[in-house]
């Protein structure tokens, strides 16, 4: 049998063109796209996030809605930022519940810490992970919320898999991101964020989860939610 070329394997795999075999995702698929949270400064990116304007701002507590969470419900905010969203779920889950808002910056982290601190909310717990794994316990949530943020995951096929892990037998995933439509979107987009919403789509099925539904209340994003199937 002829075998493929790796090369030629790999840039099929980029393209999309053939499935991901999650062991063969090896290299960042987006190096640099990062650079800008490497010793953010919170103040500036508060200014930048939780601004009138900014679509997923601006329909936050939709957003939230389309979660579905219950007094009690768990729920890792990955790729928290400046906790924008992990301060809304934590009034939404209660007590009962914890909010684990993970981010790859140190300051973000301790941000969202000082923070919720401040404002007496205790049920969030935020951890620095790594570019390629959330660092969850395994069966430890309910709901993986990711916004803003798939389009920033070097290693997508390893943090699902650790999404995957985190997350309790028939949990959900909650996909937002920028929809990129070429011939559409603005350069930016088309520049920055690698992956349209079906390739999106295609990589989270990939790495085990069932799409469930999509949401389109949004302008310049969609919102998908995934479940994890039970056995
Ligand atoms: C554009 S911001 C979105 C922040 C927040 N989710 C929001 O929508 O306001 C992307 C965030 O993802 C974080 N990030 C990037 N790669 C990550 C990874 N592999 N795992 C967890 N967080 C990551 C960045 O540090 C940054 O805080």
């Amino acid at each position: 049998m002829r075998r493929i070329p790796i090369c030629i394997l790999r840039a099929l795999i980029l393209a999309g063109a053939v499935g991901l075999p999650s062991s063969a995702q090896e290299q960042s698929v987006k190096p640099g796209i990062n650079q800008n949270f490497q010793n953010p400064n919170p103040a500036e990116f508060i200014k930048r996030f939780e601004r009138a304007g900014r679509d997923i701002y601006d329909y936050r507590e939709k957003i939230v809605e389309a979660c579905g969470l219950q007094p009690g419900t768990d729920i890792a905010d990955v790729g928290a930022g400046t906790g924008l969203f992990s301060r809304l779920f934590a009034q939404k889950v209660g007590p009962k519940g914890v909010v684990r808002a993970v981010d790859i910056s140190d300051e973000f982290v301790a941000h969202i810490t000082n923070t919720c601190a401040a404002a007496g909310i205790t049920n969030v717990i935020a951890s620095v992970c790594a570019s390629d794994d959330i660092g969850l316990p395994p069966d430890s949530t309910d709901v993986a919320f990711v916004c803003d943020t798939y389009h920033h995951l070097e290693f997508p096929q390893k943090t699902l898999r650790s999404i995957h892990r985190a997350l309790r037998e028939h949990g959900r995933l909650v996909v937002i991101d920028f929809e990129r439509i070429p011939g559409k979107s603005s350069q930016w987009i088309l520049d920055h964020v690698r992956a349209g919403k079906d390739l999106v789509r295609k990589e989270i099925e990939s790495a085990g989860f069932h799409f469930g539904e999509e949401k389109g209340f949004l302008r310049e994003n969609y919102l998908m939610v995934f479940e994890k199937p039970g056995p």
